[in-house]
């Protein structure tokens, strides 16, 4: 059972980091791996609609989308962790989540996501919100903890003194852990949920 844990933030040790690690510690004491993964200081652009993924499942931009594609695909639960700009994820992670999503066609029904707001003040709802909906279009279920899912701080590290930030992370990777392990099990026992073809409609008919 895997995990990846996404951290858009372009400071590799700044306040993200530290609630995506408060998780990462608690997954490890449930027995379950993780990958932390450091996208905020790479190069990576919006997705150009050129459809090109639609014939080969994958981004024509070569990039971090791709290489953590293959992993997304076999992995049981996903947390993507962004610090707040301008009361959004910032630019690199909807830059990625668009073309991660868009580009591959796996199955992504039943792994769990989740995802970490940090900011200094205020935003983290709303971030919160645009960074689930990547995962309830596409059938994964959302772990939740005692509270939305943030840490404040400014300069970086800051959030370590979020005492209530840092135990809802505990929280929502505990809550995390048991869906996990409880959707195995459900997998082995019922298999995944029927598909019906989906329906396009475009609203025009
Ligand atoms: C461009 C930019 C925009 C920001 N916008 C907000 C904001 O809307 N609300 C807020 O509370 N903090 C804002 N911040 C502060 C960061 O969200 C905050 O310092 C966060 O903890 C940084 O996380 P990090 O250390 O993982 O990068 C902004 C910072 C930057 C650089």
């Amino acid at each position: 059972m895997k995990v990846l844990l996404i951290n858009s933030s372009p400071r590799g040790t700044g306040n993200t980091s530290v609630a995506l690690q408060e998780m990462e510690k608690i997954f490890r004491e449930e027995g379950i791996e993780t990958e932390m993964i450091h996208i905020g200081n790479k190069d990576i652009r919006g997705c150009i609609a050129c459809g090109k993924c639609g014939q080969t499942g994958k981004c024509v931009f070569d990039d971090m989308v791709n290489e953590v594609a293959p992993k997304f695909e076999s992995c049981d639960g996903i947390v993507f962790g962004s610090p707040v700009y301008y009361a959004s994820p910032n630019a690199t992670l909807i830059a990625f989540l668009d073309r991660l999503f868009y580009s591959t066609h796996f199955d992504k029904r039943m792994k769990v996501g989740a995802c970490v707001c940090s900011a200094r003040r205020g935003g983290t709802t709303a971030t919160f919100d645009v960074i689930n909906k990547y995962f309830t279009i596409s059938g994964m279920p959302v772990a939740s903890g005692q509270y939305w899912n943030s840490v404040h701080g400014g300069a970086p590290g800051e959030a370590s003194k979020d005492e209530e930030g840092l135990q809802n992370m505990r929280v929502i990777a505990r809550n995390m852990s048991f869906l996990m392990k409880s959707i195995a099990l459900g997998k082995e026992k019922y298999g995944l949920p029927e598909v019906e073809p989906h329906a396009w409609t475009n609203f025009i008919r």
